[in-house]
C-alpha cells in the first residue's frame, strides 16, 4: 500500500512537493475518478493516471559514463557525486550507484532504484565480470597474469577470487585488460601493487556481457534497454 504522491515521485512525475500541487490541482485519477488527497493510500490494482496518461515505469536503469573527479555516492559534503551531474529528469528517482567506481576511475557505472537488481550484479556468487583497462607504470608479465589467475592475496590476507589479467589488444605492454567478478575496496589497483605496479588510469569498460557505449561522452548517461539490461547477466557462469 503506497502513498499516491510518493508512488508518482518514484516513477518520474516531479519532485514529492510538485506531485502533491498536481494531486491538488486535480490533474491525477485513480480509478477513474479525480484525486486530490496526496495522502491516498493505493492498492496493486489502482489505475493511476496523469491527464489520462499512464505515469513512468517504477524501475530506472541508467549507464552513466563516469568522468573523474566524481564520488560514487549519492550524497557527499565534499565531492560532487554522480547523481549531482546527472540530467535533472532522473535527480529524484531514488537512484544509486550499483557499486562504486574511485573518485579517480572512469567509465561504465550502472546507476539504478532497482535494490535486488543492484545486488544481483554485485553479488560475487552471480559471477557477473566486470572489465577495466588499466595503464600501468610498468609492464605485464607471465608471472602476473599466473597470479592473477591464481587468486591475489593482500598483505592483510584477503584472498581474492582468480581474476583474468591480459595485455590489452593494442599491444602496448603497460596496458592490461583485466577481468573480476568481485568488488573489494580499490580492488584492482590494490592487486597490481602487489604485482609491484602502480595503476596511473583505470577505465571500466563493461558489466557482464553489457560494453561502455563508445558513442557515450564522459559524464553523459543513457537509459538502458530490456535488451542492454538482460546482457549484464547473459552468458555468466551461474
Ligand atoms: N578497482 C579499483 O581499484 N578501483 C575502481 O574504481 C574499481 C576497481
Amino acid at each position: 500500500m503506497e502513498r499516491l504522491d510518493k508512488y508518482l515521485a518514484s516513477r518520474g512525475t516531479g519532485s514529492r512537493r510538485e506531485v502533491q500541487q498536481l494531486i491538488k490541482s486535480g490533474a491525477v485519477t485513480v480509478d477513474g475518478a479525480v484525486c486530490k488527497k496526496p495522502e491516498t493510500k493505493l492498492s496493486e490494482s489502482s489505475e493511476v493516471l496523469v491527464r489520462g496518461q499512464a505515469v513512468g515505469e517504477r524501475f530506472v536503469y541508467l549507464m552513466l559514463n563516469k568522468p573523474a573527479g566524481v564520488v560514487s555516492a549519492t550524497e557527499d559534503k565534499r565531492d560532487k557525486t554522480v547523481i549531482d551531474i546527472l540530467p535533472d529528469e532522473w535527480k529524484n528517482r531514488g537512484l544509486f550507484p550499483a557499486g562504486r567506481l574511485d573518485k579517480d576511475t572512469e567509465g561504465l557505472l550502472i546507476l539504478t532504484n532497482d535494490g535486488d537488481f543492484a545486488h544481483r550484479m554485485l553479488s560475487p556468487k552471480k559471477h557477473v565480470e566486470k572489465q577495466y583497462v588499466a595503464h600501468l607504470d610498468g609492464e605485464v608479465t607471465e608471472e602476473m597474469v599466473k597470479r592473477f589467475r591464481d587468486g591475489i592475496i593482500f598483505a592483510d590476507g584477503t584472498r581474492c577470487m582468480p581474476a583474468k589479467l591480459r595485455v590489452a589488444d593494442g599491444g602496448d605492454k603497460c596496458t592490461a585488460l583485466v577481468g573480476i567478478c568481485e568488488g573489494k575496496f580499490h580492488q584492482v589497483k590494490k592487486m597490481f601493487a602487489v604485482c609491484g605496479r602502480k595503476v596511473v588510469h583505470l577505465q571500466r569498460i563493461s558489466v557482464g556481457n553489457l560494453y561502455l557505449d563508445s558513442n557515450l561522452p564522459i559524464g553523459s548517461c543513457k537509459s538502458l534497454t530490456n535488451l542492454e539490461i538482460s546482457r549484464i547477466f547473459f552468458g555468466n557462469i551461474h
